[in-house]
């Protein structure tokens, strides 16, 4: 055997060998995996669903009587974008690769007068929404969670 042969001849070289092989098991990295939980984006079911979210719930916003005055007089292509964008924000806020470039939520809506019960009529839309694309309960009640978390940045009557 190698110690052995090594420490009839001399025990200097054994503690020599044992450094030489420890240093190399001392300077390795410990990889530790952490388990991650899966984002909110990814439980959704990730873009493409998120999308598809998105554009039924705002298809049932315009078609609101009391909430078409939002999007009254708008062209196609400036509403196009918005949607664009609150799926982008959407996706980046649940924790998607999506990078978002638009304003945050105060600042977008500051003026629009939006109220209690146009807030009330977007949660109604978004579970109706929810229902249609059968969303399990979970990520039913996140989703809700997070709307329910821009509230007091968009609602500006009571
Ligand atoms: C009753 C509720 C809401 C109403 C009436 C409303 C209405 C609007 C309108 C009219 C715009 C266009 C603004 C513009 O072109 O300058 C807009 C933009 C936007 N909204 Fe809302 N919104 C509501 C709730 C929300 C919620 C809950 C979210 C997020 C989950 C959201 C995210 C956005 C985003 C990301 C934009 C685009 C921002 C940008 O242009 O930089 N909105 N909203």
């Amino acid at each position: 055997m190698l110690i052995r042969s090594v420490s009839r001849t001399n025990p200097l070289k054994i503690l020599a060998l044992a450094a030489f092989l420890a240093v190399p098991a001392l300077s390795m990295p410990t990889v530790v995996v952490a388990a991650e939980q899966p984002t909110l984006y990814e439980r959704l079911g990730g873009y493409d669903a998120i999308t598809a979210v998105t554009h039924d719930v705002a298809a049932r916003l315009m078609a609101d009587p009391k909430m078409g005055r939002f999007w009254a007089h708008r062209g196609k292509d400036g509403i196009d974008r918005e949607v664009q964008l609150i799926i982008d924000f959407i996706a980046n806020q649940a924790g998607g690769p999506r990078y978002y470039t638009g304003r945050d939520m105060k600042l977008t809506h500051i003026g629009m007068r939006i109220d209690g019960e146009d807030w009330d009529r977007l949660i109604t839309h978004l579970k109706a929404t929810l229902d249609k694309f059968n969303v399990p309960e979970k990520e039913r009640a996140d989703v809700v969670a997070f709307f329910e978390g821009t509230r007091k940045d968009i609602v500006e009557v009571k």
